[in-house]
Formats: C-alpha cells, structure tokens, sequence
C-alpha cells in the first residue's frame, strides 16, 4: 500500500501536467520572437533572481521565409524543417540557451508546431530560415524528408482542401487551416520524424512543449507521438520525468470540438480564461470583480490541473485566435496590471505571462491591419537584440511586461504562496475585492470609480508589510505604501480609485 501510493506520488510529479519548475518557482514567461542569444542572459541575470520558473520560447525549427508581407511573426508557425535554425538563432546558440538557463534553474519549454508545415502557396525555392529548398506546389520538403504522400490532401473532404466549417470536427482535423499543408499524423512516418524532432530538443534538455494547433490534430495521432517521447534529461532533472505537455486548444464553449478531449495527453491552454477576465475588468458585459469570488471551475473552466491560464497571448493580443476585443494587453497597462496581478494571486492553473513586442497597431473598423508585424529587426530581416535600459526596461520595441515592477513582483507573491489555500475573500458586491493565500499572503482590488476605505481579515501574522505593487522592500525598508496587520490579523486599506495601480499585496517576504 504505502509502495502504491508513493508510486501514485511520484506518478503525479513526473507527469506531462508539471512544468517541473525548480525551487518553488510556479510561472512560466513567453519571451515572444526573442533570440535564444537573450533568452539566455534573461535567464541569468533577470528570470532565475526574480523567481520565473521557465520561459515558452518561439518555434525553434526551421520555417519559410516570407516577404509580403514582409516576415510577419507568422512565418515561424510555417516549418520547412526540423533542423534548429531560425530567426532566434543557430542550433549551438539554441544549446547554449537551455544549458545556460537550466544552469540556473529556469525551464525551457518549446513552442511545438507539428500538425503542418508552410502555406500551400508557399512556393518553390530556399526561402528558409536555415536555406533547405522545398516546393509546396509538390508538397516536397526535403530536409525532413516529407513529400506528397505524407500529408492529409486526399483526406480531406472540402472543396478548397481548407478547412470549411468548424462543427465538422473531420474538416478540422483533416483538412489545412488557413492553408497550411497538413501532415498525415495517421502515418507512423511523419509520426516517426515529429517525434524525433521533438526528443531532440528533450535531449538538448528541454522540459516540455506548448504544442500548436492541438484543435486541427486527433488526439489519438498525438498519443501516438508523445508515447515516443523520450524522458527528460537527467543532467536537470530527476529519472523518469515526462516533459510537460500544455495543448493549444482554443475552446471558448460553443464549438464541436471539446478541450477535454485533450486531457489525457497534457494540459491545456484555457482561453475562457484570458476572454473572460479580460471582460471582467473592463467592466462589459455587466461583468464585476465580485463575480470573481468562485473564479476557475464555477465559472465553466477545465480542471485547475488541467488548465494553463494567460490573461494574452501572442494570438489574441493582435486580433487573432479567441477572445476578441475583451482582451487585456499591454496597451491597456492600468487594466492589465490587474488582470495580471489578479492571475498571479489566484491559485487556479499554471501560470504564463506574456512578453511582448511593440508593432504600430492600424486599426479599421475594428480589425487592426497590422497585426502581422514581426518583431523589432533591422533591415535584412534579422531579429534585434534586447537592449536593457539603466532603469531595468527593455528598448527598441520590446515591451517587457514580465520586467514591470507590479508584475514581477506578483510573480514573486505566486511563489511565496504556493500550495496556499483561497482565503479570507471580501468583495463590496462592486469591483472592490480582496483575498488571501492562506497565512502567506493578501491581495486588495479597487477597480470601482470611488475610494476604497475598509478593514479586512487578511489572515496574516501580525506586523506591518510593504506593498510589492507601488513598491517593494529593499533591505529593511520599503519602497512604496505600507500597510499594518494587528494581532487579529486585520489591517485597513484605502485604494483611491485614481491611484496609478489601484491595488495593493502583501506576503510574508515583505514582512518589514
Ligand atoms: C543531457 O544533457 C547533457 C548536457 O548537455 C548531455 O551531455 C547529454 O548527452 C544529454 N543526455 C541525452 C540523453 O542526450
Ligand atoms: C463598495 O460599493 C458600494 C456600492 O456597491 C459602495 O457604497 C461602497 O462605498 C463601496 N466600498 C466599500 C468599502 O464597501
């Protein structure tokens, strides 16, 4: 009995639904279109001391190149091969990346895109990012090699081979989305070769995959992948651990294809989760932060072990994928440093924030034209660097959201609380709400247009803490407000609606 249950323990930990991050570190960061060069410095300097369990990397394999539009970010979701070179770097800079960041105990984890390769009309030629020829007309990849026999074309029942209608749950898995070739996962070939693609990069020590596409894969072809997949590699982590799986399946609930259907396999990404939240504090919809008192499963989520949660992503921040305008982004900074800190506080899901580039938004009619841009780069194509201004924020167009003071901080706040139970809620029926994480930490919301002035049971020891949102502690002292917790655990708060973040979270580390 006591063998079962440790081997039940050890089951669970080992799983594909741990991000098996390090040292009680619980969030991951998508360092979007950053090269690996600065993904590893990031590691090292600035990810490991702020305490990000593991950063989402662009696709690392090798994709067409594209010049009209001229190299959109979406040319890195269009491989041409397996080989690991792309607008992030070589393969010696990609190893150098993983071994320098698990070196200090942050996560690799890859951004997998294996249900297709280019767009059909993709053409003929070396426009790649590592030069492999290859011809889409004859659906010839080479450098794999895949050829005309290895993907769906004579599957797919639609006129335009593209998939047609979304509640026809074969056209979209066996037909092309927006055109791009769909490989023939049925087949233990191209099985075979994603597989090897994907154990490559589990060797180079990688410790999972956010893997493209899921919705337009059968999860049955994927079990047959990822039955391949090696574990993860012992220079970092413990035997027998399976690399973490999180899916990407955009299920808002009205569609014929279920997230749950993926479960088995791995998590998955839970876009409820960024459309409403991002609904919630903009206040649409008659939406208020005190509905947020049963936030996860009570609001239709997929189980908090199943989900991985954003309040974006690189898709919905632009327009694409799900969620609309509800979503919160960088540009919106006041509102998103809520929704982030709410995110960061709540226990629900595994945690991911975004990093972002900048692009010159062009909005008609509500669709913004420029939604394709690639990232900050010079004028041959190749990406730029991330310059790191004196004060701590990134330059040339990177955005950085994961440096912001309030969000960093909050990412810190999860790590301090983790395994910590939902406590001590309080809401004032409006959009004035606060809660706690067990005796480790209080967090309180003023998202209404008047004063918060109230005293709440943060179920913290007594003393007095520093606010890690307008500030942080810094040796003995504080940089921002303070907030005293008496003998019973109580303290007052007062959020004015105009302050510049209007909340406001201790923990126990910023206990002065
Ligand atoms: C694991 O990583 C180490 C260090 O980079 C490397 O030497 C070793 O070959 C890797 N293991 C496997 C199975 O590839
Ligand atoms: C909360 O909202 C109500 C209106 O719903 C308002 O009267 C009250 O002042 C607000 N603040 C507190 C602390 O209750």
């Amino acid at each position: 009995m006591r063998a079962l249950i440790f081997a039940l323990v050890l089951g669970v930990s080992l799983a594909q639904y741990d991000p098996h991050t390090k040292f009680g570190r619980t969030s991951i960061v998508h360092l979007f279109e950053w090269r690996w060069a600065d993904i590893a410095e990031e590691c090292e300097r600035y990810l490991a001391p702020n305490g990000f369990g593991g950063v989402q990397i662009s696709p690392p394999s090798e994709s067409i190149v594209l010049s009209n539009p001229w190299r959109p970010w979406w040319e890195r979701y269009q491989p041409i091969s397996y080989n690991l070179c792309s607008r992030s770097g070589s393969e010696d800079e990609l190893r150098d990346m993983i071994t320098r960041c698990n070196n200090v105990g942050v996560n690799i984890y890859v951004d997998a895109v294996i249900n297709h390769m280019c767009g059909a009309s993709g053409g003929e030629g070396k426009h790649s990012s590592c030069g492999s020829y290859f011809n889409s007309h004859k659906r010839d990849f080479p450098a794999v090699p895949y050829s005309s026999w290895d993907f769906n074309d004579n599957k797919c029942r639609t006129g335009s081979g593209d998939i047609e209608n979304y509640n026809d749950i074969y056209q979209v898995r066996d037909c092309r989305l927006v055109s791009l070739l769909d490989l023939a996962l049925e087949k233990d070939y191209v099985r075979g070769k994603v597989a090897e693609y994907m154990n490559k990069l589990i060797d180079l020590g990688v410790a999972g995959f956010r893997v493209d596409a899921c919705k337009h894969m059968w999860p049955g072809d994927m079990e047959a992948v990822f039955s391949r997949l090696h574990h993860l590699n012992t220079s970092w982590f413990p035997k027998n651990s399976k690399p973490f799986i999180y899916q990407e399946v955009i299920d808002l609930g009205w569609e014929a294809i279920k997230a749950s259907e993926y479960f088995g396999l791995g998590r998955v990404t839970e876009f409820k989760y960024s459309a409403k939240l991002g609904t919630v504090i903009r206040k649409w919809n008659g939406e208020k932060m005190a509905y947020l008192r049963n936030w996860g499963e009570g609001w239709a989520f997929m189980p908090t072990d199943r989900a991985v949660v954003f309040v974006d992503n690189h898709d919905n921040q632009r327009g694409h994928g799900a969620g609309g305008a509800s979503i919160l982004t960088f540009w919106d900074p006041r509102m998103y440093k809520m929704a982030t800190g709410f995110m960061l506080a709540h226990p629900y899901g595994v945690t991911r924030v975004m990093s972002s580039f900048r692009w010159e938004r062009y909005i008609v009619d509500g669709k913004d034209k420029n939604d394709w841009m690639g990232p900050p780069s010079y004028s041959d194509g190749s990406t730029k660097p991330v310059p790191i201004n004196p004060d701590t924020t990134c330059g040339d167009g990177w955005v950085c959201e994961h440096r912001w003071r309030q969000i960093r901080n909050m990412v810190i706040f999860r790590n301090v609380v983790n395994g910590q139970p939902f406590s001590n809620w309080w809401d004032n029926g409006s959009n004035q709400v606060a809660f706690g994480r067990g005796n480790r930490g209080f967090i309180v919301f003023n998202n209404d247009d008047w004063p918060l002035d109230v005293t709440l049971n943060t179920g913290l020891p007594a003393g007095t803490y520093c606010d890690v949102i307008s500030g942080q502690k810094e040796g003995s002292g504080c940089s921002g407000k303070q907030v005293t917790v008496g003998v019973d655990g109580r303290a007052r708060f007062t959020i004015s609606n105009m302050d510049e973040d209007p909340f406001f979270a201790i923990h126990a580390d910023s206990k002065l």
